[in-house]
């Protein structure tokens, strides 16, 4: 008994230091991965699919400048790496499990992670540093952009 209660003591303490503990190596190769799986790249890094993912780590998740343009107007991929230089980690994880935004992005997949994959994607683009210039602004429908988006149709009518 007081073994296993010396043991849970232990766990405890573990996980009350994982908690607090700045980003180790291990969560850093996480978040890489999972940014690497969840597509992040995809829209965030320019030329990520035209080069079959080869762009340069450093130069992963500034944003791009391509548009995407369909009835809610357009939106451009945001630059990730100066947006979570402002930001702590915890307020990264309540934003990105809590926060809706605009077509393409896909936020509801980001309400699917769980708090410690979202603080390792936080860790791993904390750590690439700043890098970049903001994504142009979002357009509301009816605006015309002035450089080039991707154009998008409108949903099917409801049946
Ligand atoms: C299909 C393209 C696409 C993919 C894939 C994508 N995003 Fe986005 N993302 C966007 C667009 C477009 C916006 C701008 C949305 C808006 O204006 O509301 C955006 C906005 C964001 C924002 C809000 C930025 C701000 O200024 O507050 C965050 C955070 C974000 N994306 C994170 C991610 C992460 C993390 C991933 C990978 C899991 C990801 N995105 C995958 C297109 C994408």
């Amino acid at each position: 008994m007081k073994t296993l209660s010396i043991g849970i003591l232990l766990a405890s303490a573990c996980i009350a230091g994982w908690a607090q503990a700045p980003a180790g190596r291990g969560e850093i190769e996480r978040g890489r991965y999972l940014v690497t799986i969840g597509g992040c790249n995809d829209c965030h890094t320019p030329g990520w699919g035209p080069t079959g993912g080869k762009v340069p780590e450093q130069e992963w998740l500034v944003g791009d400048k391509v548009g995407f343009s369909g009835p809610w107007g357009t939106t451009y991929p945001a630059n990730l790496r100066l947006l979570m230089q402002g930001m702590t980690q915890a307020q990264w994880v309540q934003s990105a499990s809590t926060r809706q935004l605009r077509p393409p992005m896909p936020w509801f997949n980001l309400h699917a992670m769980t708090p410690e994959d979202l603080a390792a994607i936080y860790a791993f683009v904390h750590a690439l540093g700043p890098r970049g210039e903001a994504a142009p602004a979002y357009l509301p429908p009816g605006q015309k952009p002035a450089g080039p988006a991707i154009l998008f149709p409108a949903p099917p009518a409801a049946q």
